[in-house]
């Protein structure tokens, strides 16, 4: 198994890997994959893409320090429960930890029973003691 960064060198196969997050087909944003601080890799099998994971960097106001946000993790299924999520995360744990991060971060649904268990099983800190259904709000 191979975890490969996307970046503007590889963008051959952004579009499987967009295809793999996006359920419809999307347009490719190159500037996207040009950003040092955007994060986007793939868990490959052999040729297989078989998970995907991305994420951005960016400075918090306070410590000086950049933070490490988890926008997005899938592991196709039938690959899934073979630790490609694990490996996933824990690929963007040890950047951080290797770039003296203040930490890394996501958001979970609290009814998504397999993400709960995977983070759990990874020592996330839960950061909310009250269990609360997040809400993601957007404008435009
Ligand atoms: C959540 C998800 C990413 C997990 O991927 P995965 O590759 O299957 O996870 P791993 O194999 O690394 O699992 C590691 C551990 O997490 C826990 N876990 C993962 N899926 C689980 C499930 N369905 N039920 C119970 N525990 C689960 C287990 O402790 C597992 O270890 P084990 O298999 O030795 O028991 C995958 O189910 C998925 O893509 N779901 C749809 C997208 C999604 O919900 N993404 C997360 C958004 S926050």
């Amino acid at each position: 198994m191979n975890i490969v960064r996307i970046t503007t060198e590889n963008i051959e196969l952004v579009d499987k890997a967009l295809s793999f997050i996006f359920s419809s087909s999307s347009s490719v944003n190159i500037n996207y994959f040009s950003n040092p601080n955007n994060y986007f890799y793939v868990a490959m099998e052999d040729e297989e893409m078989v998970g995907a994971i991305y994420g951005h960097e960016f400075d918090r106001p306070d410590t000086g320090k950049k933070q490490l946000f988890i926008y997005s993790l899938d592991v196709k299924k039938g690959h899934r429960r073979k630790g490609y999520a694990t490996l996933l995360v824990n690929h963007f744990i040890d950047i951080a930890k290797s770039g003296d991060y203040h930490n890394v971060f996501l958001l979970a649904n609290d009814d998504n029973m397999p993400a709960i268990k995977l983070y759990d099983s990874i020592s996330g800190k839960k950061m909310n003691k009250k269990v609360v259904e997040q809400i993601l709000y957007a404008w435009y």
